[in-house]
Order: structure tokens, then C-alpha cells, then sequence
């Protein structure tokens, strides 16, 4: 644990907490993920996308945003005309929350526990990047960067000021869209995504 302390200590760059994350032992979350999914993305990024926490892809992979909702949200910001190079992209919970289920792993989301205890890395992520906007993914990252829970359907489209001078906006997370059965349904959601993101490009 001694080792841990002082690596984070040590932490004064976005490079310094990137190596520290897998060390990190906030919650237990730490001891079933294959590794910690650090965010993703330049340091001068004006604009930071917070997702819930790495999938089964993203934890194989080690990087953010690379599954199925990976996918989704890649469509869905190149339709609303924003670069994904330009945007620092990570979580409000770094490593995968999972039961496994033969050879599945179900996700499973994090609590508020969880969301508090990684916190720490994404206010890191927040200091170093300093991004203009902020965009919450999802309720998870909504409670994380809020500190209580909040509803998407009342707060999106609702730019909040954050206490850092960022602004944020709340959207829903991807995987919403992928577990949408009806596509006239999933279509019509699908479209409030990118009008979401498309007022945040407007913003930019
Ligand atoms: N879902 C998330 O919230 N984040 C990822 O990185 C992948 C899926």
C-alpha cells in the first residue's frame, strides 16, 4: 500500500496518473478487472466526454469507449461533425464492474460507493485537461460530475456550470441506444443523441 500512496503522491501530469490508476485500491473494484481504463485523448482538449465505467471490450482493451457503445457513440459525434481526435474521452469508474455468467461477463453498474471513490481520478483528469465543456455520459457520470443523482430526461439540454468554470451538459450514455428494442423508438432516441451533441458542437 506504501508503494501505491507515494505513486499517487507523485502524481503531477495526466502521463504521471495514467501510470498510477492500476495501482489504485479505492474500492474492490480493482480486483476482478483484467486493468484500469485510464481516459484517452490530448491534454489540451476543450472538450472531456465522461462515460460510466470500461465495458468488456474496453477492459481487454485497456482504452475507453472501443465495444459495442464505443461504436455508437463514434457514429454518433461524427454525425453531430465533432473530431474524436480532438476530445479527451474517459469514465466516472475506471475499472469494469462485472458478474461473470459462463463465459459472459455482466455488466453491472457501479454504486455510489464506486462513482464516489473514483471520483479522485476524474477530478485528476478534470485538473490536468481543464476542458471548456464537460459532457456526461449517462446517469453514472451525471452523479459524478453533479454529486447527486439527477435525471437525464429533465436535465439534458440544460447546460449546468460546474465550480471549476467548465460548463456541462448531460446526455444519455450509448448503450441506451443499443438496448432499445424498438427501432422506431431506437430511432427517434438515436436522433436526440446527435441533436444533444450537436448543440455541444455548436458550443465548441
Ligand atoms: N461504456 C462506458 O461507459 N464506457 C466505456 O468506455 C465503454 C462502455
Amino acid at each position: 500500500a506504501r508503494e501505491v500512496d507515494e505513486k499517487v503522491q507523485q502524481i503531477q501530469s495526466l502521463a504521471n496518473a495514467a501510470d498510477a490508476i492500476d495501482s489504485c485500491r479505492r474500492c474492490p473494484l480493482y480486483e476482478q478487472a483484467t486493468q484500469a481504463v485510464f481516459g484517452e485523448g490530448p491534454k489540451e482538449a476543450q472538450i472531456m466526454f465522461v462515460g460510466e465505467q470500461p465495458g468488456d471490450q474496453e477492459d481487454l482493451q485497456g482504452r475507453p469507449f472501443v465495444g459495442p457503445a464505443g461504436q455508437v457513440f463514434d457514429e454518433a459525434i461524427k454525425n453531430a461533425g465533432i473530431d474524436r481526435r480532438r476530445l479527451y474521452v474517459t469514465n466516472a469508474v475506471k475499472h469494469f464492474k462485472f458478474i461473470p455468467r459462463g463465459k459472459r461477463r455482466i455488466h453491472q453498474k457501479p454504486n455510489a460507493g464506486e462513482i464516489q471513490a473514483c471520483r479522485f481520478w476524474l477530478n485528476l483528469e478534470r485538473e490536468f485537461v481543464k476542458p471548456r465543456i464537460v459532457v456526461a455520459l449517462g446517469a453514472t457520470a451525471a452523479q459524478s460530475l453533479v454529486g447527486k443523482a439527477v435525471s437525464i430526461s429533465s436535465m439534458r439540454g440544460k447546460p449546468i456550470d460546474l465550480e471549476d468554470g467548465s460548463v456541462l451538459y448531460i446526455t444519455n450514455h450509448p448503450s441506451y441506444l443499443l438496448r432499445i428494442p424498438d427501432p422506431e423508438t431506437k430511432a427517434r432516441e438515436r436522433e436526440k443523441f446527435e441533436a444533444d451533441l450537436a448543440l455541444i458542437h455548436a458550443h465548441i
